[in-house]
């Protein structure tokens, strides 16, 4: 772990891509991906970077496992056992063959930076959304990022999520994104937004949105 002055915005997010910033000084403790972002940002001129999703392809599934399988992953799960290589090969080719459009690959500039997944419950009549953000890129602000644009353009119908109390990060990214917890099951929380209620979320300019095929959008 590294500390050094990194622009930081006037809400305190982490910003390391707009030079007017740099006046707003904090002191925030980076790791190496943190400085390779500063450099490549600077290289680009401090233009916001690119986020974008895709379909997971088969080169996704050593990553995928890892991440899976990262002792923070592993505590906010329901099931915290490790997954062994075969187990996750059926998952995958589960994944990549039965609606892959179900999951989507975040990628920061190319960088695949988190997975997102929207699967269909006819029980529940709602749309649940898991995610994981890649060890080495958590804590910028890309879990609000991935979950607010993957169901954003779902004001139609419930969204659901499962999350552990002691996750602090994601119920903090739900509860910003206005969800309310409408059920308590043991240590998990059941966040539901339902059709209707306001999707909250200040836009943040932070990284811009490529949605693949079209046109550069900046926020
Ligand atoms: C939980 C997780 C998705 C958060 O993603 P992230 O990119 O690190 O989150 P963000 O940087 O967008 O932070 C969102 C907010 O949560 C807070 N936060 C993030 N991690 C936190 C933590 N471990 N403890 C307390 N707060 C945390 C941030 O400070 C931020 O707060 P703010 O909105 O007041 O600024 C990520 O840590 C992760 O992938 N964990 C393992 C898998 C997992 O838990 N998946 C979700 C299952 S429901």
């Amino acid at each position: 772990m590294t500390t050094l002055l990194l622009p930081a915005r006037n809400d305190g997010r982490l910003c390391p891509f707009f030079l007017a910033d740099v006046v707003l000084i904090s002191c925030i403790s980076i790791d190496t991906f943190s400085i390779e972002l500063w450099f490549v940002a600077l290289k680009r001129g401090c233009r916001a970077m690119s986020l974008c999703f895709r379909g997971i392809v088969p080169e996704d599934s050593d990553m995928l496992l890892r991440w899976r399988n990262d002792p923070e992953t592993r505590h906010n799960s329901i099931h915290t056992s490790e997954v062994f290589p075969e187990e996750h090969a059926r998952w995958f080719h589960r994944m990549m063959t039965v609606d892959p459009s179900r999951i989507a690959v975040a990628e920061l500039d190319g960088l695949p930076v988190g997975v997102i997944r929207l699967d269909w419950n006819d029980e529940r009549d709602s749309s649940e959304v898991s995610f994981t953000v890649a060890p080495e890129h958590r804590r910028k602000g890309l879990g609000f990022r991935i979950v607010q644009l993957k169901t954003e353009g779902l004001s139609n119908v419930r969204v659901l999520a499962r999350v552990k109390v002691t996750n602090l990060g994601s119920r903090r990214i739900f509860d910003r994104l206005g969800f309310r917890v409408v059920d308590r099951i043991g240590d998990l929380l059941l966040y539901a937004r339902d059709p209707g209620d306001a999707v909250l979320g200040e836009v943040s300019s932070a990284f811009q949105v490529v949605e693949p095929g079209a046109r550069r959008v900046s926020l």
